[in-house]
């Protein structure tokens, strides 16, 4: 069994972290949001990865390299232009053969990983099994609607009106008969071959769709509260790591990451919670639940639920909560109003009036 990763797409940017990266490359608990899925196939016993990536994709190639570091061998496949996640499979054909394959959006988290998911496909081989969780925005996803024995019946893409709310999960398994549905795809209203569309050629020839409904999901749709959620799941897990230096007038409680080459002083940090690489923290109260990444400088502040990307300086503040702090991104204290702020396009500001 082979996976085709999905990393490409138009590049159109996602707010407000995504303006000037990959949404794949979106870290969760300073890890991209992307290699958890490449360490999801690895641990599913899945070694061959096909990699789809636009032509400018630098950044991810950089990232991911040739795989090795996940377990796994890349191929990098290029996609000319986003025309569909079903183009995208129409693209692999060559490398996908016939083998069976999962499809992974590399922008997606599926908390738990998908061992067990493939350990079932496998046992029984349906034509093609999917993933679905319940959204309170369906109209945002694949939709899909079952029936009373739960057999799929129909699948939308994006729905005005959706028949449920259980939206499809960018996860699915398939055998190589989903060549032959995506052979037979025209271009949808969106002028995409939906793979949702495939789905449902399946079914309407009475081929075997399963589908398996999940918690713990995740997909970066730009909405801050669900990546600091995210984030907060996956800290949960965290196990305790000194790397960096922490001097002795600091007080670490729970479960910290100090990553090499990070300095704490005079400080007091309560996990879960991650400093980055690199990071300079002093006289400073972090944590819980903050992830915080490499290259920053955090001083007489304090800061907790929140996410801070590489780079930033967060200086002299009185106390932050729920923030998502972008690369290179600086947040210090306000002389008396009138306030100056520069911001980025999306970027949302809460000042005391
Ligand atoms: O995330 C789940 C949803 O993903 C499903 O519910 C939908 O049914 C499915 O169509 C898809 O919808 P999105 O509109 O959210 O897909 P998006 O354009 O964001 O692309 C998902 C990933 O696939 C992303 O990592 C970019 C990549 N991609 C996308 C397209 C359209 C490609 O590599 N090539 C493409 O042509």
């Amino acid at each position: 069994m082979k996976a085709l990763v999905l990393a490409g797409g138009s590049g159109t940017r996602l707010r407000p972290l995504t303006h000037s990266s990959a949404k794949q490359l979106v870290p969760v608990a300073n890890k991209p949001v992307l290699f958890y899925g490449l360490e999801a196939i690895a641990e599913a016993g899945i070694t061959e990865v096909g990699l789809i990536v636009n032509p400018r994709a630098r950044e991810i190639r950089e990232a991911v390299g040739d795989g090795s570091r996940f377990g796994v061998e890349v191929t990098y496949l290029v996609q000319e232009a986003p025309l569909g996640l079903a183009h995208a499979v129409l693209v692999a054909r060559d490398y996908l053969g016939e083998d069976d394959f999962v499809m992974y959006l590399g922008d997606n988290f599926v908390v738990g990983g998908i061992r067990d998911l493939v350990t079932a496909f496998r046992a029984e081989r349906p034509d093609a099994s999917l993933l679905l969780t319940e959204v309170p925005d369906p109209t945002a996803f694949g939709v899909a609607e079952l029936d009373a024995e739960g057999r799929v019946v129909t699948l939308e893409e994006k729905p005005a009106r959706p028949r449920s709310d259980l939206a499809l999960v960018g996860v699915y398994l398939f055998t190589p008969a989903v060549h032959e549905a995506v052979a037979a795809l025209k271009p949808s209203a969106r002028g995409e071959l939906e793979i949702t569309d495939a789905l449902q050629w399946l079914v309407d020839r009475g081929r075997t769709v399963r589908s398996t409904r999940i918690t713990g999901y995740w997909k970066d749709t730009g909405d801050a509260e669900a990546m600091l959620e995210v984030n907060r799941q996956v800290l949960e897990s965290l196990r305790p790591r000194v790397e960096g230096s922490v001097d002795a007038a600091s007080e670490l409680r729970g479960p910290v990451v100090v990553e090499d080459g990070a300095t704490v002083v005079r400080s007091r940090l309560e996990g879960p919670l991650i400093v980055g690489a690199g990071t300079a923290v002093r006289d400073s109260r972090l944590g819980p639940y903050t992830s915080i990444g490499p290259d920053c400088v955090l001083a007489d502040t304090s800061l907790a639920y929140s996410i801070v990307l590489n780079g930033a300086r967060i200086e002299g503040t009185g106390p932050l909560e729920g923030c998502l702090i972008g690369r290179h991104a600086t947040v210090a204290p306000a002389a008396p109003a009138p306030h100056r702020l520069i911001l980025g396009d999306h970027s949302e500001v809460r000042i005391r009036s």
